[in-house]
């Protein structure tokens, strides 16, 4: 199968480049059969919208068999549909759907680690003799019968399980329901590659890759490094630098493969990378622009404090950072991150209406979550009704990762439009009356028209999809660029109004809708709060 045409006159290998993209998570998106649970079928039953919004390729987070001790990202078979989710021959209607709209359809793909119950783990653990025993990262314990190193799982303590059945300790980065697997055996590249080229064929356009930094582990499974004041919170929070667990120079070398997969594909396939480290490291998974990652996604500019000279100098970093060519992605929430309405925002509608701004005018790809486009804020999940691991484990100290989960609000209404009246959904809608597509949608000034107006004029606008970047003097707490040589965007995030001096020109859009198309000329003002986008003379 091939991928859909551009209507955006992209060649089709670089249509990653001019495109919006949007994370959709299954089980909270649309739920077509009442169960309350979000399925593939609701996802079709959406298309329509997301054509309206005007998005160019979606990635859904995983859609593959799953004991569902970590929702997904715990895969028992990379190649069947979950069933609460749908069948294979849902999953390629949604492919036709989405292609006869213009929109990709990317898959997530979790290569760093299986489910306990994948049948290779269960032949892996079965004896030491195993023929997939070498799959997964084994080790003998310490003659005290300790774990083989220090390492801490990013989900907290230890990264080692002790296996009973054959007294060696597994290694595992999440949870202990998540076994590692061995990314030097050449047996399990193999595998993979098999996986990716399945999806292909059945017209994928890309993948979304889960902890893609880590996949590769120090063969001689040294001790981490204690962490310094230096170091980042995490780091602080584990009491350990992760330099041996992952981030080793060797992943290059499985992206490098990757790669050369996806670029074998008539199209070829885009590869999106879940990067979470620093700009300095993740440039280097770009490789020289051609051989490693198509996107990867900038944590720091996502964890960033929506501050102008924060965020203005991540963007800087990235920008010169990059090797020449290569094209950065902006995300500003996922299912992992709490949403920026609220993270950014702090739930001031004119914060989230500003960072819309920016994420749909820097240069770059920009990736928005379900929910962004209408400015949908985190939903506070009650102890009893929470299903992400981490915030069972971790409540009251953390609550997890459900809040930015919760189903999408449609309209108004039980069941918000997502499931029916009369279903329990899977996670609590939060209160539909506030904030819903429906309503958004009849409502020119709202968020959701913003964001598909600013779609629509980033399509329309070649400057605003490839123009470079280029920082403008500014005023403290305002951040402006250049887009090419006729566009500009300002965003005044301060509590002060601001003015920027000696620009003229025309304002397309502005986060206050009843700017647009307001002539300025030797001057530009930007109230406080205020996102404006405008072509300069
Ligand atoms: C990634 C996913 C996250 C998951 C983890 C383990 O970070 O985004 O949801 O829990 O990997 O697979
Ligand atoms: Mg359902």
């Amino acid at each position: 199968m091939t991928a859909p045409a551009d209507t955006s006159g992209a060649p089709d290998d670089l249509w990653w480049k001019s495109a919006v993209l949007y994370q959709v998570y299954p089980r909270s998106f649309a739920d077509s059969d009442a169960d309350g649970t979000g399925d593939l079928q609701g996802i079709i039953e959406r298309l329509d919208y997301l054509q309206w919004l005007g998005i160019d390729g979606v990635w859904l987070s995983p859609i593959t068999v799953s004991p569902n001790a970590d929702w997904g990202y715990d895969v028992a078979d990379y190649c069947t549909v979950q069933p609460d989710l749908g069948t294979m021959e849902t999953f390629d209607r949604l492919v036709a759907g989405a292609r006869a709209r213009h929109i990709r359809v990317l898959l997530d793909i979790v290569p760093n680690h299986t489910s306990e119950q994948h049948p290779w783990f269960v032949d892996s653990r079965s004896s030491r003799a195993s023929a997939r025993r070498d799959w997964y990262v084994w080790a003998d314990p310490k003659p005290d019968g300790a774990a083989p190193n220090n390492w801490v799982s990013s989900f907290g303590g230890p990264a080692w399980t002790l296996d009973p059945t054959t007294g060696q300790f597994y290694l595992h980065n999440h949870l202990s329901e998540q076994p590692d697997l061995n990314w030097w055996n050449e047996e399990v590249r193999d595998a993979f590659d098999a996986i990716f080229g399945f999806w292909f064929d059945r017209g994928v356009a890309g993948f979304r890759i889960d902890v893609c930094n880590i996949i590769i582990k120090d063969a001689l499974l040294r001790d981490n490094p204690p962490a310094t004041e230096d170091d980042d919170f995490e780091a602080q929070l584990f009491g350990q630098r992760p330099v041996y667990n992952g981030n080793r120079p060797e992943v290059h070398d499985v992206i490098r493969r990757w790669r050369k997969l996806a670029d074998s594909c008539a199209p070829p396939r885009a590869l999106i990378g879940e990067t979470p480290v620093k700009v300095e490291e993740l440039v280097k998974y770009y490789g020289d622009c051609t051989d490693e990652l198509h996107l990867a996604f900038n944590f720091p500019f996502i964890t960033a404090p929506f501050d102008a000279a924060a965020m203005r100098h991540i963007v800087e970093d990235t920008e010169s950072l990059l090797p020449s060519g290569a094209w950065p992605a902006w995300t500003g929430s996922n299912h992992d991150m709490s949403r920026f309405a609220t993270r950014w925002g702090g739930g001031d509608a004119r914060k989230a209406r500003a960072a819309l701004v920016m994420l749909l005018s820097l240069r770059g790809t920009p990736v928005l979550y379900q929910g962004d486009e209408i400015g949908l804020e985190d939903v506070p999940v009650a102890h009893e009704d929470m299903r992400d691991p981490l915030g069972v484990a971790y409540w009251p100290a953390y609550a997890g990762r459900d809040a930015m989960r919760t189903p999408m609000p449609w309209r108004d209404g039980p069941g918000g439009g997502f499931t029916d009246p009369g279903a329990r959904p899977w996670l609590p809608l939060g209160p539909t009356g506030q904030c819903n597509v429906e309503q958004q949608q009849s409502d020119p000034s709202s968020m959701l028209c913003l964001a598909r107006d600013l779609i629509a004029l980033r399509r329309g606008t070649p400057e605003l999809q490839t123009g470079r970047y280029e920082t403008m003097a500014t005023p403290v707490g305002v951040w402006a660029w250049r887009r090419g040589d006729r566009m500009m965007v300002a965003l005044n995030l301060s509590d002060d109004d601001a003015a920027l001096v000696g620009t003229s020109g025309r304002i397309r859009i502005a986060t206050d809708r009843g700017r647009d198309g307001e002539l300025f000329d030797d001057g530009l003002s930007v109230p406080a709060w205020e996102g404006v986008i405008a072509e300069i003379r």
